[in-house]
């Protein structure tokens, strides 16, 4: 359970259509609930599929299993060839590459939020948030999964430190659950 959804629907009003990133995507459940639950002009799904050096997580997965999980991924969020969709009348883009070229492709300032969900490791998630930070809008929210993971605490709490950045009070890791934010 993500908790980041619930947090989301009470901020935005009903009418409000999101901008929004999720940076790992794997079979699309995390993101079938975003469209299931909120309204989006545009939710941009970021994942490469791809087996690569530096990346850990699913390693007894050959490329053939990535192309599957993609195509679950794809059918789950109705994305056709092109990358477009629509979920449950809700705009979706996968973007088939890595979050930190994926960011080149985001004008700043252009989200309410982006939940980062990718490559767990210190490095990664550093640069997830320092490539990501300037794509979400003043007021808007930086989140992620897997607070648990002493590499995702160590870089959230280093960048953070580092621009005097609280949480949010509401943030799930402060109430027990796996999800974290703070307000960009
Ligand atoms: C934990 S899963 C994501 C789960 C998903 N958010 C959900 O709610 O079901 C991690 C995903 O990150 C993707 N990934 C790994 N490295 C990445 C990177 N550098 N950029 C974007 N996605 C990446 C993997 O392909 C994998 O599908």
């Amino acid at each position: 359970m993500t908790y980041h959804v619930p947090f989301l629907k009470k901020a935005y009003s009903d009418s409000y259509k999101l901008a929004g990133a999720e940076l790992g995507v794997f079979e699309g459940e995390g993101a079938v609930r975003l469209c299931n639950q909120l309204q989006f002009s545009i939710l941009y799904l970021v994942d490469p599929y791809l087996l690569h050096k530096g990346y850990d997580g699913y390693s007894g997965y050959d490329q053939a299993e990535w192309n599957n999980i993609e195509e679950r991924m794809k059918k789950a969020l109705h994305i056709d060839d092109t990358g477009i969709g629509v979920c449950n009348g809700q705009r979706v883009k996968h973007l088939k590459m890595m979050s930190v070229d994926a960011a080149k492709t985001i004008d700043d300032a252009a989200l309410d939020f982006v939940y980062i969900d990718a490559n767990h490791a210190y490095e990664y998630v550093k640069l997830d948030l320092e490539t990501w930070y300037d794509k979400v809008k003043p007021g808007g929210w930086v989140m992620g999964h897997d607070w648990p993971y002493p590499t995702v605490q160590q870089a959230v709490n280093e960048f953070m430190a580092a621009r005097n950045i609280h949480f949010h009070p509401d943030s799930g890791q402060l109430h027990g659950t796996h999800d974290w934010w703070f307000r960009r």
